[in-house]
């Protein structure tokens, strides 16, 4: 197996919360002690939908990448960087529109899901069409193996396989290996052949395992095949070319459910986030005036842990004897709610002290940020011209 290189993206959304703490960057921290990192900006996918509002983005994109830094990713172990600043994406993206069927990026779910959503925005765009494909650029012009995201997320994975696969096959053909390929095709006779090249043309189009499956069945049980024949048969079924893009993976991020302050996955849309750089005090008073189980109206009332909100914020910060207590004390009406909430109060606030300590340095020396995200620009670039040369030669394009 090839060396690792992970990659992922993040659209400059306004602070960062607790949710996008436990679900995300918790997540790219580890990793970036693990394999090579690269994390961006996905400015561009911003204006997908925000167009019209493009004055959000710049603020958001410094703030979004403090946040970053003060939750520890580090630029030492991780290339950080904005997308627009590649504008090779951009080339990429150009390039790979030519060989995308449009039926494949109608049928990717968030673009029907999105449009609903938003439906006070008209995201009829080419633009917003395009976005899986605009994603697709930014994985496969750094040659990533890995791409961490959320559930939502993995079709635009599939589709990158999908599209990476097509420009392989396309492009990725070598001349010698084809003609042998072709040669001992006609070997399987008429019928066969045809067949065969219908399994393998669905397989390396879309990427049909059973089309493999059955053209590698039919290959084995063929008589009168010589040795390098069926070694070359086999071969050419899954590419037999150069592959001058790699097919990512998609690495769920391990599922972390970070409740909101009302019981609901914390997210901005629900209006239930404490951000990473929220100060103490709200924060303080936000989880005391967090709603409990609803039945435990007065203090002498016993309540149930597992209809309170509460609680779900014990699941994640508290150890198994603070959960035992709470457990008891509800249901005994022995503690009352103030007295559970302080535990998960403490505990915030101790995971966000140092967070929010290097946020200051962070946002009092903008030079030092601007500088790391140049240098991560420049690195980034570097990777995505190596790719661009071998593309624009595979397609013609490298002519003087
Ligand atoms: N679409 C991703 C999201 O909304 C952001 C993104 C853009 C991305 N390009 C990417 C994620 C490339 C991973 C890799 O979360
Ligand atoms: Fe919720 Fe704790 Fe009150 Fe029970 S005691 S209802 S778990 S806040």
């Amino acid at each position: 197996m090839a060396v690792e290189r992970v990659l992922s993206g993040m659209r400059p959304t306004g602070n960062l919360h607790l949710g996008h703490y436990h679900g995300v960057l918790k997540n790219w921290i580890k990793l970036q002690h693990e394999h090579e990192c690269l994390f961006f900006v996905a400015d561009w996918h911003a204006l997908t939908t925000h167009y019209d509002t493009p004055q959000v983005i710049e603020e958001n994109v410094w703030e979004m990448v403090i946040d970053w830094l003060a939750a520890g990713v580090d630029p030492a172990n991780a290339t950080i960087f904005i997308q627009s600043r590649v504008p090779e994406h951009a080339e990429l993206h150009t390039l790979l529109s030519m060989i995308t069927p449009l039926g494949w990026l109608e049928r990717v779910p968030t673009y029907k899901d999105q449009q609903e959503k938003l439906a006070s925005k008209d995201l009829s765009t080419y633009g917003f069409l395009g976005y899986p494909l605009l994603q697709s650029a930014d994985i496969l012009i750094y040659r990533a193996t890995q791409v961490p995201v959320g559930e939502d997320q993995v079709p635009h994975i599939e589709f990158t396989r999908e599209i990476a696969r097509r420009f392989n096959h396309i492009y990725g053909r070598e001349l010698g290996y084809e003609e042998k390929a072709e040669a001992a095709v006609k070997k399987l006779g008429g019928k066969r052949g045809a067949l065969y090249r219908e399994l393998r043309t669905r397989y390396q189009e879309s990427g049909d395992d059973e089309s493999l499956l059955s053209a590698q069945a039919m290959i084995e049980e063929h008589q009168g095949l010589s040795l390098g024949d069926r070694e070359r048969l086999l071969g050419y079924l899954e590419g037999g070319g150069k592959i001058i893009l790699i097919e990512p993976e998609a690495k769920l991020t391990p599922a972390s459910r970070m409740p909101g302050l009302d019981g609901q996955k914390m997210s901005k849309s629900y209006s239930n986030t404490i951000s990473l750089r929220e100060n103490p005090d709200a924060i303080t008073k936000a989880i005391r005036t967090m709603p409990t189980d609803p039945a435990r109206v007065r203090r002498t009332d016993p309540g149930e842990p597992s209809r309170c909100p509460v609680y779900q914020l014990h699941e994640v910060y508290s150890g198994e004897k603070t959960r035992d207590w709470v457990q008891q004390g509800c249901r005994g009406a022995s503690i009352g709610c103030i007295e559970c909430k302080q535990p998960v109060i403490d505990s915030v606030l101790a995971e966000l002290k140092p967070i929010q300590e290097r946020a200051a340095g962070y946002a009092e020396d903008p030079t030092l940020v601007r500088n790391i995200v140049a240098d991560g620009c420049e690195r980034a670039r570097k990777l995505a011209r190596e790719t661009m040369r071998d593309v624009r030669e595979v397609m013609g394009l490298d002519y003087n």
